[in-house]
């Protein structure tokens, strides 16, 4: 049953009057409903405080009835009264902040919330919310400052299962988060809610089940490592251990192979020979103006910017635009291309011309899956590399579990041709597994998600939620909270996951606990693609390749972008990597022996 909405307010529990009165007044209710009070109690405090001045610009109609008040009001009185009306305000204000903010959070202040705080810790944000996470008995905080929504972000697993299952309907993505991506998605199924996103939820879970997209997917990863990937690292180790960085190169093999596959072209970004191609540069272009809108302490700043068409807003519209043509002419090649050979592909964006859906859609849901693919994989991969590196006996594990699969399939251990596995291969490996799934638990690629609350709601641990609240999830804090992993939880261990019962993937950890790929009804579609991208390129790499950072001292910064990054990238000298196994499956690194004899 929908509850009747009460006297004076309408159904969404705003003041009734709020749409036939002037804009200022408009605000000024808005100011009242941000600080939890009536219209009425905010006027005779801020009438009886300095603050009324301010309050009146906004609400030109009660200036009237303040003109007859001083008049009556003598100024000894007025003062004293101002005075005590100022303590009031605050006080309440106070109020309202302790209520809201149960247990634990930055320390915040009347009006400015936890501004100061903010700003001092801005530029280690994750690591200031994840101590702040620890230190709340329930692993959540609320965070309430100037400038922005208030905002309950927790740790908390059960708090995760609730806002990404059991109460679903209530968290939806929202109005603040789809307007930072929408000029870019569209209508695509990362940005929408409700109807829409359902609707296209179950199309494409269906194409990505399809035994045809994952036959597709394999083509795609043996021709883009054997042609390219391998040979320009093969190029910087001609060159006697010349340096290369990782990052950029498995960014560009991502871009490459998620094209491929949904749109069924090839962009060539790993081929030195041909120059970076626009659709990428377009798409870097965008994605780090749009993840600059999102991290905008004032998001009325890019607004403005956006309705003036002024500076990085301007550059957006003619990226994004870039993008659209690209993906519409290639909507509209292809459907000729389908009307003379009569619909011979396999990729995302044949299927869905197929379907029936307009160009519009169709380029929508292409683009959000180019977003989905682009650096999720690539930036798990680079501190996957990152974390081998300084745990040389995990490689070595990696390197003995690659090993003895090409010997179980027959291939010979020094053959440079294709990996030799299927896709039930590479779910077999439970090592590499492990060591990925870890790396995504310490350096998750989405460092955090939030959801917006459509209605008040209280959260199992007690936390109160209210209308429009921003809801986030924390991924990289979860990673390190030792409340849910332990007292060793900030080690690179992969007996975490190679205890867990063994059912072919690390299985047995809650999406809840572990929600690196999201969990519920909006679970990661790709899941499956991605492990097996990253599995293949593990494979290709490593078997081949001794790669050493180039600064061994380094410990890189994480960065939370829309898709997180290594700061300043993965720099590495490359070797080729001579692998003797042993009958019994072990492994001897000749290209050491070599060195030792050399020196
Ligand atoms: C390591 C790699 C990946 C990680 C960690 C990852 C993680 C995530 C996360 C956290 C979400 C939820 C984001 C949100 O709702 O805002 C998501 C959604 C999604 N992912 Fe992935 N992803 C990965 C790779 C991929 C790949 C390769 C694809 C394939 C193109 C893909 C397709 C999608 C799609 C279509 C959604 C939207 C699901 C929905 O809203 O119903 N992902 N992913």
């Amino acid at each position: 049953m929908t509850p009747r909405p009460r006297a004076g307010m309408d159904s969404n529990g705003a003041p009734a009057d709020l749409a036939p009165v002037s804009p200022s007044t408009q605000i000024y209710l808005q100011v009242c409903r941000y600080i939890y009070m009536s219209p009425i109690t905010v006027y005779c405090l801020t009438h009886a405080s300095s603050l009324h001045l301010y309050l009146l610009c906004l609400s030109p109609p009660l200036e009237s009835i303040y003109r007859v008040h001083s008049i009556m009001i003598p100024g000894s009185y007025m003062l004293c009264f101002q005075f005590v009306g100022c303590c009031l305000l605050l006080l309440l204000y106070s109020l309202r902040f302790r209520s809201s903010s149960p247990g634990h959070g930055p320390r915040s202040y009347p009006v400015i919330g936890c501004l100061v705080a903010f700003y001092e810790n801005r530029r280690r944000l994750l690591d200031w919310y994840t101590e702040m996470l620890s230190a709340s008995p329930t692993q959540t905080i609320v965070v309430d400052r100037l400038g922005a929504r208030r905002t309950v972000v927790t740790a908390n697993p059960v708090n995760v299962e609730h806002i990404l299952k059991s109460n679903f309907g209530n968290y939806p993505k929202g109005k603040p988060f789809t307007d930072v991506l929408g000029d870019l998605l569209g209508k695509g199924i990362f940005n929408v809610d409700g109807e829409t996103w359902y609707a296209q939820r179950k199309l494409v879970s269906h194409e990505f089940s399809a035994r045809t997209l994952r036959e597709l997917e394999v083509a795609v990863l043996e021709a883009e490592a054997l042609d390219r990937l391998v040979p320009a690292l093969e190029a910087a180790a001609e060159l006697g251990g010349g340096a290369v960085d990782m990052q950029d190169v498995l960014r560009r093999f991502a871009f490459d192979v998620i094209c491929r596959v949904s749109l069924g072209v090839d962009p060539g970004c790993l081929d030195p020979a041909l120059p970076a191609p626009r659709l990428a540069t377009a798409f870097d272009a965008a994605a780090g103006i749009i993840a600059r809108r999102g991290a905008a302490p004032v998001s009325a700043v890019w607004k403005i910017k956006r309705a003036l068409d002024i500076g990085s807003e301007r550059r957006l519209r003619e990226e994004v635009k870039v993008i659209h043509e690209a993906v519409m002419e290639l909507i509209r090649s292809r459907k000729k291309e389908r009307f003379l050979v009569n619909g011979a592909r396999n990729d995302l964006l044949s299927r869905m011309i197929e379907c029936g859906y307009d160009d519009e859609e169709i380029r929508d849901m292409v683009i959000s899956f180019i977003m989905a693919g682009r650096d999720t994989t690539s930036s798990a991969l680079t501190w996957f590399f990152w974390l081998l590196m300084r745990h040389r006996d995990v490689e070595r594990d990696v390197l003995e579990e690659i090993a003895s699969m090409r010997q179980q399939k027959g291939s010979s251990s020094s053959s440079n041709a294709g990996e030799g596995f299927d896709l039930d291969d590479y779910r077999r490996m439970r090592v590499l597994h492990a060591a990925l799934s870890e790396t995504m638990r310490l350096y998750p690629p989405v460092a955090w998600d939030s959801k917006h609350a459509a209605a008040a709601d209280v959260l199992p641990d007690g936390t109160r939620v209210g209308r429009g609240d921003r809801v986030t999830y924390f991924q990289y804090g979860m990673g390190r909270m030792e409340a849910i992993w332990g007292s060793d939880a900030g080690d690179f261990s992969l007996d975490r996951w190679l205890t867990l019962p063994s059912d072919g993937t690390a299985g047995g950890v809650s999406p809840f606990k572990y929600p690196v790929f999201q969990g519920g009804p909006r679970t990661c579609l790709g899941r499956e693609m991605a492990f097996a991208q990253m599995k293949f390129v593990a494979c290709a790499v490593l078997r081949r390749f001794d790669l050493r950072p180039v600064d061994e001292g380094r410990t890189p910064v994480f960065l939370p972008l829309l898709t997180s990054h290594m700061d300043g990238g993965l720099k590495v000298t490359v070797r080729r990597r001579a692998v003797e196994t042993t009958r019994h499956g072990a492994m001897r690194d000749t290209q050491l022996q070599l060195e030792k004899s050399i020196n």
